[in-house]
């Protein structure tokens, strides 16, 4: 049974910007206490990374982030950088490499990025309960009462860091919002990112493509990455198209450059040095054979290059450099590795991440309408977010 004694601050979601902040706080003398629903602290982060957690990126930067304000992460990025957490993860002994991108994974298992910030909780005095519904929140005379399973306890702060509701079945909840309208606070509309894509109608014939990946520059509005695409048997993912994702709105078109490297009227200067040659066959020795079926098919591509004009051969390079797709959804959330959208930077200073209108209430990490790129960009988030309201509460 926890003690009714009052702590300095209530911490909800012992996750990744939840446990970071806790950590800081309690190391800074506050007492602490991180109330979850879950029956263990950071799930999400030991699943992450393919269970290795890519923990940061060291290119981080705030056009990085996706966000009604733009500026709004730049002040929390810059007072913790990638290299601060690096120097934690160091001092825990953490072997990492630098995977691709300026993506930082563990060596070994997301395992002990967890043990490290539960070590770095205890190092804090944090007081970690778990696996208790919270069933009220309250907020009076300057103090927030918080109520989970048969207990009740208040503090001067309370920090909402229960993420957003991407993978429902690991217990993601939109419940971060639902405190934030309580308290007055607007929500940017919650849509799934970093998420799959599917195709319907016409285009369903390339699920047959299924587990077929290429390199590719994905473009979605004026948004654009260069990474692989992989086929699926909904439609399209990998790290180009999760990218995209995040970016793209219900109507819009994505369109992919299959040969990025490709210099320009490559295919006519193919017809000059291989005249017999079809596009299907010159395809077929740039792409995976069978992406390369599939697009010179659609293309018409049987005929030999040197009976093909060149103004045909022009057209055929411009669709393969920006082949538009018009996807009909996302799997949704839950596939979606996060929540953009959330709790809008319009209510929150960006140095502490205190409500304005709401002394003592904060929000931090993927609660917050700050959503990063894929590769290590949404914990350095976590970690900054977690770290500017410890240094406040
Ligand atoms: P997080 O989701 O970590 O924690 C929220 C906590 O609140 C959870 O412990 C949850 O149980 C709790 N909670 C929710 N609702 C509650 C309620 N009603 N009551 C009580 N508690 C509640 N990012 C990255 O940078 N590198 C990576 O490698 C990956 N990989 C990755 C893989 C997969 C499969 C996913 C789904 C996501 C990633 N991410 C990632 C994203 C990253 O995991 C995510 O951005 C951070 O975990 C966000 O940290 P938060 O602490 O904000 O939320």
């Amino acid at each position: 049974m926890l003690s009714p004694s009052p702590f300095d601050a209530i911490i909800l979601g012992a996750g990744a910007a939840g446990l970071f902040c806790a950590a800081i706080a309690g190391q800074r003398g506050k007492r602490v206490l991180v109330i979850d629903h879950a029956d263990a602290p950071g799930k999400k982060i030991l699943i992450s990374g393919g269970g290795r957690c890519n923990f940061t990126n060291i290119h981080t930067q705030a056009d990085r982030y996706l966000s009604a304000n733009p500026h709004f992460a730049k002040s929390a990025l810059g007072r913790y950088s990638p290299q601060d957490f690096i120097n934690l993860v160091d001092a825990h002994g953490i072997a990492w490499h630098e995977k691709t991108l300026g993506q930082l994974f563990c060596d070994g298992s997301a395992k002990q990025i967890v043990a490290m910030l539960l070590d770095e909780c205890d190092k804090g005095g944090v007081t970690i309960a778990l696996g208790h519904a919270i069933r009220a929140v309250e907020h009076a005379d300057g103090r927030y009462r918080v109520s989970w399973g048969d207990r009740s306890v208040e503090a001067p702060a309370l920090v909402i860091a229960t993420g957003g509701p991407s993978i429902p079945k690991m217990g993601a909840t939109g419940f971060a919002y639902d405190l934030a309208r309580q308290f007055g606070l607007k929500v940017v509309e919650p849509r799934p990112a970093l998420v799959p894509l599917t195709l319907g109608g016409d285009e369903t014939l390339f699920r047959s493509l299924s587990g077929v990946a290429t390199d590719v520059v994905a473009r979605a509005g004026k948004a654009l990455f260069r990474e692989a695409a992989l086929f699926t048997h909904k439609g399209l993912s990998g790290p180009a198209i999760l990218q995209v994702s995040s970016y793209w709105r219900h109507g819009d078109p994505v369109a992919i450059n299959f040969l990025p490297d490709a210099a320009p009227g490559w295919l006519t200067q193919a017809k000059r040095q291989q005249p017999r040659a079809t596009l299907r066959s010159t395809l077929g020795a740039m792409l995976p054979d069978r992406l390369a079926a599939t697009l010179s098919d659609r293309i018409g591509g049987d005929a030999r290059l040197a009976d093909t004009p060149d103004r045909v051969l022009g057209e055929a390079e411009r669709r393969l450099s920006s082949w538009t797709f018009h996807p009909n959804g996302t799997e949704g959330y839950a596939k979606a590795e996060v929540t953009a959208g959330g709790i809008s930077t319009d209510g929150l200073s960006s140095q502490t991440m205190e409500a304005r209108k709401v002394p003592g209430l904060y929000a931090i990490g993927e609660a917050v309408d700050v959503t990063g790129w894929l590769g290590g960009y949404n914990f350095q988030w976590a970690w900054a977010s977690g770290h500017a309201t410890a240094a406040a509460i």
